[in-house]
């Protein structure tokens, strides 16, 4: 059942969801399953936007007509969805046993020394986002840790800052001549 300012909510909505999820929730409102189809919205919103802001939230909570604790209980039960915006570099460090043994948790502790945030955070300037992974399948590398699709290993605490460099530096681009 729809609200006299139905037209109003969803235009609002509209604004702040990718149109093909409105398509689908249209399609879905109503249906005798509609809470079933929530978990696949929240897919199709974090891959358009890359995580799911609360505007979001709400916007799919107000359309979907599903309460909005709803939406935010299953947001936040599955590891999977992602509450805030991604860092552009993505560091998975590996925790698995392999390198686990050999040391990947002091491996860890340096990067979350060095970059100021702990798993599941990114640094202020988004840059960086912080994950842990079970196996990324090079354990002949271990310790390893994965920035975006590129493996570094066997790693070292010493070695994280050399390895942040790179992509800090990548991202300032080369330095000007000093002129004369
Ligand atoms: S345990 Fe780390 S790559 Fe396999």
């Amino acid at each position: 059942m729809t609200t006299d300012n139905w037209t109003d909510i969803k235009e609002a909505c509209e604004q702040v969801l990718p149109k093909d999820v409105v398509a689908y929730i249209d399609r879905h409102r109503g249906s005798v399953h509609a809470e079933s189809n929530l978990i696949a919205i929240l897919h199709m919103v974090q891959a358009a936007n890359g995580y799911l802001s609360r505007e979001a939230m709400h916007a799919v909570a107000q359309l979907a007509q599903i309460p909005l604790a709803k939406v935010t209980g299953v947001a936040t039960f599955y590891h999977y969805f992602r509450l805030h915006p991604r860092g552009k570099h993505m560091i998975n460090v590996c925790l698995g046993t392999a390198c686990y043994v050999k040391g990947a948790d002091k491996v860890a502790e340096r990067l979350m020394n060095d970059l100021g945030i702990g798993f599941g955070e990114t640094t202020k300037d988004g840059l960086f986002s912080l994950e842990s992974a079970r196996c990324v399948g090079c354990c002949g590398l271990a310790p390893v840790v994965m920035i975006d699709d590129q493996v570094h290993g066997p790693v070292a605490p010493g070695d994280i800052a050399t390895i942040l460099d790179k992509y800090t530096k990548k991202e300032k681009g080369p330095k000007a001549p000093a002129l004369v």
